[in-house]
């Protein structure tokens, strides 16, 4: 089988590395920067591929072609990984599209919120002759040691959701990508579900907001401890950010009692469930928070500032989730009519911080909404699309 990986960062050294690795698959990569696929190809010729180092040894894939012509890359490919954050997905969806052929598994790693009504956007008719898909998360934590050549995988998540368009599809693209990740993707039941589930929205935007919303612009001489800083206050914060989903989703399946949104936890049950060893106290969501050991030392992003460190409020926890998830969520919860209003008040606050306007007075009309994932951005006045999912919406 043919594989495309498009992009050039962490995420792509990882992927393209170990899938490469394998004999029973061809890897392509697509880079959308010129001066990118120059870097790797030198890279490559040096490392003769890429190395992933793992705590127990390393794989070592060297790609078949890298370009950043999509045409090149691009045909021929069953699957096609977007391995870009998600403000790139819409630029990166345009330029691979009159490349991708009939059949061909497209999808991104990690979604983020309403990646179908980007795909559906972009690519207009040609939807109906692929399949989409999104990962809930990015399967590693890894982060490039050397450009084009090495990578270094911190951690491998044993399990991760996938949303598929469409549903037919889901079973046998599970597997392949199962097989091919090395870890359990469960299906669930539609991209709603994996939007209302991504817990990376409210823990992100949720931490920082607690940890920095009484700031008073005085440099900190170290930056915080991201989640072991999580005091009372900040994880009740997020508590009722998760109730609030929690309100969508029973609001919605109340309304249709069809939807499956099973998969949409709450916080404390996911944070439980994915970190069943690593948590040392789960009796409360600050504890689970705390005490879990995949989460030690790990700080907030912070940037130099005269005489010491500021918080850095561009950093991906505010600028990537603010307006590619959370929005997204609150897009729904405006739809379904379910009032949100810590949801909210966070995405007030960071919009500010980020020097972007998404609400204006409460409403979701901001200029800046064309630059997020929030349902209204792509036109749609009612819930009905989202629950009906894409592709049916399109037959
Ligand atoms: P990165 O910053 O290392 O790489 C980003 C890539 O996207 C670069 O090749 C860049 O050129 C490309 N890009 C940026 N804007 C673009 C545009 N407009 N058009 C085309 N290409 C563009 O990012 P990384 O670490 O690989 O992350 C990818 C995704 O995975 C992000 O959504 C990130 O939040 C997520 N993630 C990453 C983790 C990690 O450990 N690296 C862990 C969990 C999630």
């Amino acid at each position: 089988m043919q594989v495309t990986v498009c992009g050039g960062g962490n995420a792509a050294h990882t992927a393209v590395g170990l899938l490469a690795s394998r004999d029973d698959l061809i890897v392509n990569v697509y880079l959308s920067y010129e001066h990118e696929a120059r870097k790797w190809l030198e890279g490559n010729r040096v490392s003769n591929g890429i190395q992933v180092l793992q705590p127990d040894g390393y794989a070592l894939g060297k790609p078949c072609q890298i370009s950043s012509n999509p045409g090149e890359v691009l045909p021929g490919s069953k699957l096609v990984l977007l391995t870009v954050p998600a403000f790139a997905h819409e630029d990166v969806l345009r330029e691979i599209a009159p490349h991708l052929d009939m059949g061909a598994w497209v999808g991104a790693l990690p979604a983020r919120s309403c990646f179908e009504l980007c795909v559906q956007d972009v690519l207009k008719e040609k939807l109906g002759s692929i399949t989409i898909f999104g990962l809930q998360t990015l399967p590693w934590a890894c982060r490039i040691q050397h450009y084009g050549q090495q990578v270094l995988l911190l951690g491998t998540k044993s399990q991760v959701d996938l949303a598929v368009e469409p549903q037919e599809q889901a079973t046998a693209l599970a597997n392949c990508l199962s097989d091919l990740l090395g870890l359990m993707v469960n299906p669930v039941a539609s991209f709603l579900s994996l939007t209302l589930a991504g817990t990376g929205q409210l823990v992100h935007p949720g931490i920082m907001y607690g940890l920095f919303h009484g700031w008073d612009g005085a440099p900190y001489a170290q930056a915080p401890l991201f989640y072991q800083g999580v005091d009372a206050e900040s994880a009740s914060v997020l508590q009722s950010m998760s109730n609030e989903v929690q309100m969508i989703r029973a609001a919605l399946e109340q309304q249709f009692s069809d939807l499956d949104l099973s998969a949409v936890r709450p916080l404390d049950e996911w944070l439980r469930r994915s970190y069943p060893q690593d948590i040392e106290d789960s009796s409360t969501l600050q504890s689970c928070l705390n005490t879990n050991r995949s989460y030690t030392e790990l700080r907030a992003p912070m940037r130099a500032l005269d005489g010491g460190l500021e918080p850095d409020f561009q950093a991906r926890y505010l600028s990537e989730d603010v307006p590619y998830s959370l929005v997204g969520t609150l897009g729904i919860a405006e739809l379904a009519d379910i009032p949100v209003a810590v949801i909210k008040q966070v995405v007030q606050w960071a919009q500010e911080r980020l020097g972007k306007e998404y609400l204006v007075d409460g409403e979701m009309c901001g200029r800046d909404l064309v630059h997020t994932r929030a349902p209204q951005r792509y036109g749609i006045r009612s819930i009905d699309p989202l629950v009906l999912g894409i592709q049916r919406t399109l037959r």
